[in-house]
């Protein structure tokens, strides 16, 4: 790092760490990631040091801490999180266990300058937090407090020292970036800005040099990550080096496997194209397997056999042959890798993406991997392909995940009843104007950036007007308080002929697999969402669109549940807020479909959900 112009990025397991060096990066300036052990004279150097945020409790045995000789280095640091309560605990201050606070959260300004500076008294922020700073250290002053944070940030400006408890790197935070300008700029100092490289040229010299004179095998889904890695390589070498596998899973949306040719006919790339049929291998392998991440670790192993063996039919030499991946960052870091992109990390394991199951880390310690977008999150895998000439349609096509309809079709070993909310929950849910109940059906989220698998709470509005904002502060609130559930849904369509109403509290939990019937009834619900959201001109109003179908049963069928959202690069993101007449439209097509008893809308954000159940 050169003298006085980076700053040094302490990692301390955050699912946003390696988002804060990408926003620094966006700022001209230099980010360099450090191990929370790093000494203090490596960093002298820098013009200031950021604390990341983390899964930890300060006070749990096993906390990263780092030397008190960074806060001696005379340069001024910011604590995120995690680091905003490391750092008020280092300088003497309190952090105790609170009420959480997860997704937006209305910051109050009461001191403009520095951090703050030309950014408004009241903000959005995007919070993920379960722990906060309750005394402030001495010498140090609150800055902007919440509702539910009274130092949600502080400030010890004669020493230089500032902590958030909000994310400023997250793009739902309002004016995160101005945040992130200010320490830089105001408060560190750093006047130097540098240019963005160009990319393009410098990933083509990166898969050159990797490769040698070997060659890529590469996994193909259609999606835009592993078109934009498959066409750079494709640009990088001669053609004949390249060779891209598809792999229908048998859990694949209705009409992938052609658009998948027609794109990659367009590209000039068809003839390096295999397609493989495994549908049959993976529901056999997948048969009775009910446990989220049991059934992401099979499709990852299976997705490594599918390649292996065809390679061997195909007479492909493993030692001449990269294996080629579109695995993006996010997908390492919600694996529970760490913010140098390889897993294995301090970050908690929220799930296993496909490309990150245990076969794939073994290939990569062989260096036999290829992944020329690992570094990247999706925005920026959008702009590279706009770079390379790709068609917008598919540059923006949603983000389907590789373990497809698998993930959405949510299965359960036991059965049960709805229960009672508990009367704190009640009394918010009728003061808001829904009646509610607690379903025996669990979803993933991410809180305090650890993974939750909590139940799911179902809402029936009983007002005649459908309030969003009213509807998100509801979501908020039931997930913050009650620890019970990180997931809001609310009824959309259900009950049987004219007049009939759909009971929640008739609700019961059925055992279901990974039947090819609950498949068929996912892809045809997923069907009818994407044509009848291209038909209204709404498909580039959402970022993402899963359609979920949970054993969820009124009258011996399945629920489906729709989950628009709208993000950047899917690390944070918003329910998205969609008419209402299409929604209701749509759910009593999908009523329709022989099986379905009721439709419901995801009402909530990430965190505390993720964006997939599963
Ligand atoms: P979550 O559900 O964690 O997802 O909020 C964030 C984004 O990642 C996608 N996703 C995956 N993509 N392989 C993928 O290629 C996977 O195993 C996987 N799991 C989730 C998800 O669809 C969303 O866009």
């Amino acid at each position: 790092m050169k003298a006085g112009t980076g700053i040094a990025v302490i990692d301390l397991g955050g699912q946003y760490c390696h988002l804060i060096a990408r926003r620094l990066r966006d700022l001209g300036v230099e980010p360099t990631i450090y191990d929370p052990g790093v000494a203090p004279k490596q960093l002298r150097g820098c013009a200031g040091v950021i604390l990341s945020g983390g899964p930890q409790s300060v006070y749990a045995p096993q906390a990263p801490t780092v030397s008190p000789g960074l806060l001696r280095l005379g340069v001024p640091v910011l604590g995120i999180c995690y680091g905003h309560q490391l750092l008020a605990q280092m300088l003497g201050g309190r952090v105790t266990k609170c009420d959480g606070e997860y997704g937006p959260a209305h910051l109050q300004v009461r001191v403009s300058d520095t951090l703050f500076r030309r950014t408004p008294r009241a903000q959005q922020v995007w919070m993920s937090h379960a722990d906060a700073v309750t005394h402030l250290p001495k010498g140090a002053a609150a800055i902007a407090s919440t509702a539910r944070c009274e130092n949600a940030a502080f400030a010890d400006f004669r020493k230089g020292f500032f902590g958030v408890q909000f994310h400023p790197e997250v793009v739902h935070t309002e004016h995160g970036t101005d945040i992130l300008r200010n320490f830089v700029r105001s408060v560190c100092k750093i006047r130097q800005r540098r240019a963005a490289p160009d990319r393009i040229p410098r990933l083509l010299e990166d898969i050159r040099r990797t490769v040698g004179d070997r060659s890529v095998f590469f996994l193909v889904s259609g999606g835009v990550d592993s078109t934009v890695a498959f066409v750079l390589c494709a640009r990088a070498l001669p053609k004949e080096r390249i060779l891209g596998l598809y792999v229908d899973t048998g859990f694949m949306r209705a009409r992938e496997t052609e658009e998948l040719r027609a794109n990659l006919a367009e590209l000039g790339l068809a003839d390096r194209l295999m397609v493989r049929d495994a549908s049959a291998l993976f529901f056999e392998k997948l048969r009775g397997v009910t446990e989220p991440e049991q059934k992401r670790h099979i499709i990852g192993r299976l997705f490594v056999q599918i390649q292996t063996a065809a390679m061997h039919e195909y007479g492909i030499d493993p030692q001449h042959w990269l294996l080629g991946q579109g695995t993006i960052y996010p997908d390492t870091i919600e694996s529970g890798g760490n913010a140098a992109g390889t897993s294995g990390g301090r970050a908690a394991l929220i799930k296993t993406h496909h490309n990150r199951c245990a076969e794939i880390r073994e290939l990569i310690r062989q260096g036999r991997v290829i992944e020329p977008l690992s570094e990247f999150y999706k925005d920026e895998v959008r702009q590279l392909g706009e770079g390379l000439g790709l068609a917008h349609r598919l540059t923006h096509r949603w983000p389907f995940p590789g373990p497809g309809l698998a993930i959405r079709c949510i299965c359960s070993t036991t059965a049960g009843k709805a229960a009672r909310l508990s009367h704190a929950s009640a009394q918010t849910v009728r003061a808001a104007g829904f009646s509610g109940v607690l379903l025996p059906v669990q979803s993933v989220g991410v809180q305090g950036d650890a993974r939750t698998y909590r139940k799911v709470v179902a809402l029936r509005h009983e007002q005649r007007r459908w309030n969003y904002p009213r509807m998100q502060e509801l979501s908020t609130a039931l997930c913050n308080v009650h620890a019970e559930t990180n997931r809001v849904i609310v009824l959309l369509a259900g009950g049987r002929g004219p007049g009939s109403e759909l009971r929640l509290d008739a609700a019961r939990i059925r055992r279901a697999t990974l039947e090819h019937e609950r498949v068929d009834i996912l892809r045809r619900a997923d069907f009818l969402v994407r044509m009848g959201m291209e038909r209204s001109g709404l498909t580039d109003d959402v970022w993402q669109f899963p359609v979920v179908l949970a054993p969820i049963s009124f009258s011996g069928g399945d629920t489906v549940v729709l989950r628009p959202v709208n993000s950047e690069d899917g690390m944070t993101a918003n329910f998205a807020r969609l008419p209402l007449r299409f929604l209701k439209r749509v759910a009593r097509q999908i009523t329709g479909i022989p099986g379905v008893d009721a439709v419901f809308l995801d009402i909530t954000n990430k965190p505390p959900a993720t964006i997939e159940w599963e």
